[in-house]
């Protein structure tokens, strides 16, 4: 247990009825474990909890029932040192519009304790690309800054954790590879790290582990290798030289003629081999133009996992 960076158990959230809007319960029971070093994807359709789950960790909502460990203190019974162990980077852009960008990174430091001999206000502008805007106001800051911003925030106290709730959103690609490279660089030092992100492609690339929640429960956790792995269906796409007589046939194999002309075949590749498929494509009488194969991804477990489900 001691080895799990976060522990989740029995976790429930019931917002409770507000200006006419009926109670709701965001989060289910979830029963959830991060281990420590990992890079640990936490993804869901809009409206899933991932904020709600998220804030708790950052101790920004209160939960309703369950228990939540991080770095192995109980968050109910050792509120200070879970505290410390975590830094947050919200969704939302909340920052003091009468700050300067220093003056938020120092401002946050003092309130979790750090000393001043031990504040890296310097170091954590550099890296997130803002020395040159120390001196601006959040105010003046565009939305990728702010977006920066937050994220120095959340390190100031050197957390084992850093918890980042959908970073790369609306941000331009230069922006979202510099905040990749600086959290893999945390993570090779050492640091957890927990993020949602819509961009399942980013949570193919980046994650060790993904957890998938849908409505408040959890539908599946496991590494991400095992998560493409359960979908094992591959499609090869022949275009052929001319339109052909008949599709190709044989078992495990079937196939389609698509309506640019390519002849897609689906099999599982566990069970069929690609020789049994091209020699089902030669026995059709298909000349081969052109061939590609398709993977399934991210995108077709998630959908087959939260079916039902609007949005990603
Ligand atoms: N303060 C609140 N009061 C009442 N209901 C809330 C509150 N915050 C969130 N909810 C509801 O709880 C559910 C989960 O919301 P949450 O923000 O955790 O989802 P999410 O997975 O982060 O979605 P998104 O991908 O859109 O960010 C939603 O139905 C939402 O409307
Ligand atoms: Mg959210």
């Amino acid at each position: 247990m001691t080895q799990d960076a976060i522990a989740i158990r029995g976790l429930v959230k019931t917002y409770p009825a507000h200006a006419g809007a009926p109670e709701k319960q965001a989060l289910k029971g979830i029963d959830l474990s991060v281990p420590r070093g990992s890079v640990f994807g936490l993804l869901g359709p809009n409206g899933a909890g991932k904020s709600t789950l998220i804030n708790i960790l950052a101790g920004l909502v209160v939960k309703s029932a369950g228990s939540v460990s991080i770095w192995g203190f109980d968050q109910d019974r050792n509120p200070r040192q879970s505290r410390a162990a975590i830094g947050v980077m919200p969704q939302e852009l909340n920052l003091d519009p009468f700050f300067t960008t220093r003056a938020a990174l120092e401002v946050q430091a003092g309130l979790y304790g750090v000393p001043r001999a031990q504040r890296r206000s310097d170091e954590i502008l550099a890296m997130i690309g803002l020395s040159d805007k120390a001196d601006a106001y959040a105010r003046t800051l565009s939305g990728g800054m702010r977006r920066r911003l937050l994220l120095g925030k959340a390190l100031v106290h050197s957390p084992q954790i850093l918890v980042l709730d959908e970073p790369t959103a609306g941000v331009d690609i230069e922006l979202r590879q510099m905040l990749w490279s600086n959290i893999r660089k945390l993570n090779r030092a050492g640091m957890t790290i927990i993020l949602t992100t819509h961009y399942l492609e980013e949570a193919e690339e980046m994650c060790d582990e993904i957890a998938i929640i849908n409505q408040g429960s959890l539908v599946v956790r496991d590494s991400t290798a095992n998560l493409l792995g359960r979908l094992d269906a591959k499609t090869m796409v022949i275009h052929p030289e001319t339109t052909p007589d008949m599709l190709p046939q044989g078992d495990g194999i079937t196939s389609e003629l698509r309506d640019d002309g390519a002849v897609a075949l689906r099999y599982q590749s566990r069970s069929v081999s690609a020789e049994a498929v091209l020699a089902a494509v030669r026995a059709a009488g298909i000349t081969i133009r052109d061939v590609k194969t398709e993977e399934a991804d991210l995108e077709d477990v998630f959908l087959s996992l939260t079916s039902g489900a609007h949005g990603i």
